[in-house]
């Protein structure tokens, strides 16, 4: 595939939707909805790679989720610890540092020292960052944010967003949402304020790497004022 001008973006954030309707559209349990969702991620990974994006993140359970049916829950905590065993695979090939940011703590304990285990690869070294949002709401960002700094008088833009779970990532210059909603679903509310966002109507298990490559084409085309004219 042509190597697009991804010069501008540094980090991309997918919320990836439509798994389920997937599902229902070919007459399947939602399961294998989030199954074929999953064996997604890594394709268009490579790409971003390709693309030479540093920073992805991408919306894999939200705080809200957790209202979800506990079979569906538990699917995807299985699904999660599946994906943590494949993409350790190919993290050294694709030299990609993974870490998470959300609320870990409901997760089986054998998961989690999994997730810290590879989140200790490729830390210096990585051709990409990236991050994967799990039990994760903008909100509670933020609240838990407020709440640790609540003592502190006149705190600026920079101290709170050093609080954030993203403190250490710029802040997303593209979100693609799939699935034909367009709403950001309380995902990255502070780092989306000057954001580009970009809706797809495809499922997330069938956006392609050209589905991608639009969105970034897309992305090339847009003027970025931030309030300027
Ligand atoms: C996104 O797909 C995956 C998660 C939110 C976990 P959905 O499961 O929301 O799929 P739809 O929106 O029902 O099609
Ligand atoms: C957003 O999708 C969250 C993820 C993709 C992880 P949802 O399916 O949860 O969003 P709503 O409920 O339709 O807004
Ligand atoms: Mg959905």
């Amino acid at each position: 595939m042509d190597k697009i001008n991804s010069q501008n973006i540094q980090h991309v954030a997918i919320i990836m939707d439509g798994n389920g309707r997937w599902a229902e559209k070919k007459e399947l349990h939602r399961s294998q909805g989030h199954k074929k969702g999953l064996d997604n991620i890594l394709p268009i990974v490579e790409e971003l790679i390709e693309q030479k994006i540093k920073y992805v993140t991408l919306f894999a359970f939200s705080t809200e989720n957790n209202k979800r049916p506990y079979e569906e829950k538990k699917n995807l905590i299985n699904l999660l610890d599946d994906s943590l065993d494949n993409i350790n695979k190919k993290i050294d090939d694709n030299n990609i540092n993974l870490t998470f940011i959300g609320n870990l703590s409901s997760l089986p304990k054998k998961i989690t020292s999994k997730i810290q285990k590879i989140s200790q690869k490729n830390k210096c070294a990585s051709s990409v960052k990236l991050i994967i949002a799990w039990n994760y709401s903008g909100r509670s960002d933020i609240l838990n944010a407020i709440r640790r700094i609540k003592t502190k008088q006149n705190i600026t833009e920079k101290e709170l967003e050093s609080y954030l779970m993203t403190h250490n990532t710029p802040d997303p210059d593209l979100i693609i949402r799939t699935g034909n909603q367009i709403r950001i679903s309380n995902f990255m509310l502070w780092q989306s304020a000057y954001s580009e966002l970009y809706f797809s109507k495809k499922l997330w298990p069938e956006f392609t790497k050209k589905d991608l490559n639009n969105a970034i084409l897309e992305f090339e085309k847009r003027k970025r004022n931030y309030g300027n004219v």
